[in-house]
């Protein structure tokens, strides 16, 4: 991971805690490994260390104002938000947390947080008694919601002299947090993985179908991710209403589970991993009528067959080099049923979403998963979807061959 801060563009914001003077030493680690460091401070900022030290340290000049005091020229926090790789909030006092939280930017740094298009990873700095306080844990929950990174504060003794949960995070370890995460972002270069997503629509007649509630979502979250991380993307996606936006993800529109199936099996042939997130029709009408079904009296009776199990086909067909995980949405015994099917279709683990748990599985934008292999089940708090795709693709990334 030594080369991983090379040429990012970082910019560092920093806000008024006494912590502010391990900042100087977070930006001069940043330097030393390649990294370019723009500074933004906030007006409290600037009283516990000087941007004449910060600015000698990066070598470029320290913002803090809406406008450059001596020619009046603008900074446009705009031009920040596209420019940067990262920003980090080292420290973040806890009036700079709820402005964040909230979107009050009556400061550079907030207008420049508000534009930032990079991620964004906090290191709070404060008393214990305030970090302890529900204020301070509502707005890092917020923050967390927006896809922000909190890297939390260590044990020990504080200026205050107080001792407990507060103090900053030591820039060493900031530095790791950072250089993990750059890592991560390409940790799948050179892959190639198929994903299924969405519902299946298994024709009636030519008017009606049998559907499910599935959005896509979490499908489609697991193609940005991998893609995002460098692996080239086949999305077999049932119908549904999102888009994709990167470019190395190559969709296949499909509507029924046969065809579903049949897109699948062809590109699982060359790719080193599939993720089965569709929730594929179990049954299809054994014959579609060719015109739409008319209302009568009797009871009408649709005579249905089974469909393809692509995951136990794909299972199937797995080479060594492959790896294949699949989803189980269960009602009960969830863990048992999981870890049957994780078997069953040859996964090589599944991620269990329980229709128990509020916020979790069809439709939300949340999901609280747990993942089974052949030695564990490990839960994970609820997160919003994209947060969920990358603990689902760390867990891949760790054993592709
Ligand atoms: O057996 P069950 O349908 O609950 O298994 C769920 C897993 O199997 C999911 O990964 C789902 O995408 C996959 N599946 C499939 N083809 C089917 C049915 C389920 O790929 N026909």
């Amino acid at each position: 991971m030594t080369a991983m801060m090379e040429g990012k563009k970082i910019v560092l914001g920093i806000t008024g805690s006494i912590a502010a003077y391990k900042a100087a030493v977070l930006a001069r680690g940043l330097v030393k490994k390649g990294a370019e460091v723009q500074i933004v401070i906030t007006p409290s900022g600037k009283e516990f260390i000087t941007p004449v030290t910060l600015s000698a340290l990066t070598g470029k000049p320290v913002i803090s104002e809406f406008f450059a005091q001596r020619d009046g020229s603008w900074h446009s926090h705009v031009d920040l938000g596209l420019w940067a790789d990262a920003m980090v909030i080292a420290p973040a006092t806890a009036s700079t947390i709820g402005k964040m939280a909230n979107g009050i930017a009556d400061n550079m740094l907030i207008t420049t947080y508000l534009s930032m298009k990079a991620p964004v990873f906090v290191a709070p700095a404060m008393d214990l008694d305030m970090f302890a306080h529900p204020s301070t844990r509502r707005n890092l929950d917020l923050l967390r919601s927006y896809g922000n990174h909190i890297i939390e504060p260590a044990e020990g003794e504080l200026a205050s002299h107080l001792v407990g949960k507060g103090r900053m995070e030591e820039p060493e370890q900031i530095i790791e947090v950072l250089e993990h995460f750059f890592h991560r972002q390409q940790d799948l270069a050179g892959r190639h993985i198929v994903i299924t997503a969405g519902p299946t629509y298994e024709k009636i007649d030519p008017v009606r179908f049998i559907g499910n509630y599935s959005s896509g979502k979490m499908g489609y979250a697991l193609a940005e991710t991998c893609a995002r991380r460098g692996a080239e993307v086949t999305l077999v996606s049932g119908p549904v209403t999102l888009k994709t936006v990167h470019p190395r993800i190559h969709r296949i529109d499909v509507e029924s589970a046969e065809q579903m199936y049949q897109a699948a099996k062809a590109a699982f042939e060359q790719a080193d991993a599939g993720i089965l997130c569709a929730a594929v029709a179990d049954f299809t009408p054994s014959t579609v009528a060719d015109q739409k079904i008319k209302r009568e009296k009797d009871d009408l009776v649709l005579h249905l067959q089974p469909t393809h199990d692509i995951a136990a086909a794909l299972g199937h067909l797995k080479q060594p080099r492959q790896r294949l995980v699949g989803f189980a949405l269960e009602t009960n015994d969830e863990v048992l049923h999981a870890q049957d099917k994780l078997q069953r279709k040859n996964f090589d683990f599944i991620v269990l979403n329980s229709l128990n748990d509020p916020g979790a599985g069809f439709r939300c934008d949340t999901n609280k998963i747990t993942l089974i292999d052949r030695q564990q089940a490990m839960s994970y708090p609820l997160k919003p979807k994209a947060q969920v795709a990358e603990d689902i693709v760390d867990k891949l990334a760790a054993i592709l061959e």
